[in-house]
C-alpha cells in the first residue's frame, strides 16, 4: 500500500499539477494532505479543487485557518496575500470573472441565452462546494497507519514550527514534541512517530538513542549507590532521565530520490519526518517536494521515499505578477523566491 504525502501546495497549481502527474507515474493508492494549500501562491480556487478531487484527507494548516478566520504571527507579505486568498476563494472574486467571461462570450454569441444560464448555475454551486469545502477543513490531528500527523507540531498541530536546528537549538521543544507522541493500546502506551509539515524542509528529526557513555555513567552511579542489582525501578527511572539526542536528516542535496536506509532511520528509533512543500520549499532546491509511505506488509518494515519533482516555475511567478499589475496587494519577493527555494 503506497500512500502519498503532500504537503504546503501554497496554492501553487504548477507544482501541484506536476507533483500529481509524478505520484500517477510512480504510483499510489491514496493520497493526504498534511494543509496549508493556499496562501502566498495565485491559484487557490484550482489548487483547493485539486486537493478535493485527490486528497483522502487533509489537516488544517495556518494558512488555511488565515484564511477562513484570521492570520496569526503572519508578517505583512504573508497577511496581505492571506487576504488576497480570501476574496479570491471565499468572497467569491473567482465567481465574478467566471461570470464576467460568461457574460462576454454570451455578449459576443459564442454561447446561448441558455448556455449562458446553465454555465452560470454551475459555476454558483461549484462556488458553494468548494466555500463548504474550505470550512469543513478542521482536522489538526490525524492517524495515518501508525503515524500521528499534524500540520506543525504534535504539541501546537497548527503553529508551531520543528526547524531542522531546533536538534541543538532547541532539544526541549523536541522533548516536550517527542513525549506527547504516545497511543494507547491494550499492553499500555505505545510510543509512536509523527508526519508532519509547515517549516518546507523535506526530511526528518531522528530521537537517536542516549549516549551509551552516559548510560554507562548513570549505571555505574546506581551500582555505587544500590549495590549491583538491587532497585531496577530506580535504575529504570534514572536511564529515563538521561537526555535524548536528537538529529535531522536533509533531503541530500540534488537528489531526485531519497529513501533514507537503516543507518539513517534505524529500526526502533522514532522521527518526526516532514515530506517538504509542494508549492514553497525552502531548502535551496526550488524544485516542488513530496513523500511517498509504503506500508510494509507482513511485518516488514515501512518504508519512505522522498521525491523532487522539477515544474514550470515561470508560468507560477507570471500569474503572480499578472495579478500585481493588475492591483492585487501580492509582493514580487512571492514569486522570485520561488526561483530560490527559500
Ligand atoms: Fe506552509
Amino acid at each position: 500500500m503506497r500512500i502519498a504525502i503532500v504537503s504546503d501546495i501554497h496554492a501553487n497549481l504548477a507544482a501541484f499539477e506536476a507533483v500529481l502527474a509524478h505520484a500517477r507515474s510512480v504510483g499510489y493508492d491514496s493520497m493526504v494532505c498534511l494543509g496549508d494549500v493556499v496562501g502566498y501562491g495565485p491559484d487557490p480556487v484550482e489548487c483547493v479543487d485539486l486537493v478535493r478531487e485527490h486528497c483522502e484527507w487533509t489537516l488544517l494548516g495556518n494558512h488555511d485557518f488565515a484564511a477562513v478566520y484570521e492570520p496569526t504571527n503572519f508578517n505583512t507579505v504573508a497577511a496581505k496575500a492571506v487576504f488576497w486568498t480570501r476574496a479570491q476563494t471565499l468572497e467569491g472574486e473567482w465567481l465574478r470573472r467566471r461570470i464576467a467571461e460568461l457574460q462576454q462570450a454570451r455578449d459576443e454569441d459564442r454561447i446561448s441565452d441558455a448556455e449562458f444560464l446553465d454555465r452560470k448555475c454551475g459555476a454558483e454551486v461549484e462556488q458553494r462546494e468548494r466555500v463548504d469545502f474550505m470550512f469543513r477543513i478542521s482536522p489538526r490531528r490525524i492517524l495515518l497507519d501508525r503515524y500521528v500527523c499534524v500540520h506543525a507540531s504534535p504539541s501546537r498541530p497548527v503553529n508551531e514550527y520543528l526547524f531542522p536546528n531546533d536538534v541543538e537549538a532547541n532539544p526541549k521543544r523536541l522533548e516536550r514534541n517527542f513525549g506527547l507522541l504516545t497511543l494507547p493500546g491494550p499492553d499500555g502506551d505505545r510510543r509512536v512517530s509523527a508526519i508532519v509539515g509547515h517549516t518546507h524542509c523535506p526530511g526528518f528529526i531522528l530521537e537517536a538513542p542516549p549516549d551509551p557513555v552516559e548510560i554507562a555513567r548513570v549505571e555505574a552511579e546506581h551500582a555505587r549507590t544500590h549495590g549491583e542489582g538491587a532497585a531496577p525501578s530506580l535504575l529504570e527511572m534514572a536511564r529515563a532521565r538521561i537526555p535524548r539526542r536528537y538529529e535531522f536528516e536533509a533531503f541530500p542535496v540534488g537528489a531526485d530520490t531519497w529513501t533514507p536506509n537503516d543507518d539513517e532511520m534505524p529500526e526502533g528509533c522514532r522521527f518526526i519526518l516532514n515530506p517538504g512543500s509542494v508549492g514553497q520549499p525552502r531548502d535551496g532546491d526550488p524544485r516542488a517536494s513530496y513523500a511517498m509511505l509504503e506500508v510494509g506488509e507482513n511485518g516488514a518494515r515501512d518504508r519512505f521515499v522522498f521525491h523532487r519533482v522539477a515544474y514550470d516555475i515561470g508560468r507560477t511567478q507570471s500569474r503572480l505578477r499578472a495579478y500585481m499589475a493588475a492591483g492585487a496587494p501580492l509582493d514580487d519577493w512571492l514569486a522570485e523566491r520561488l526561483e530560490r527555494g527559500q
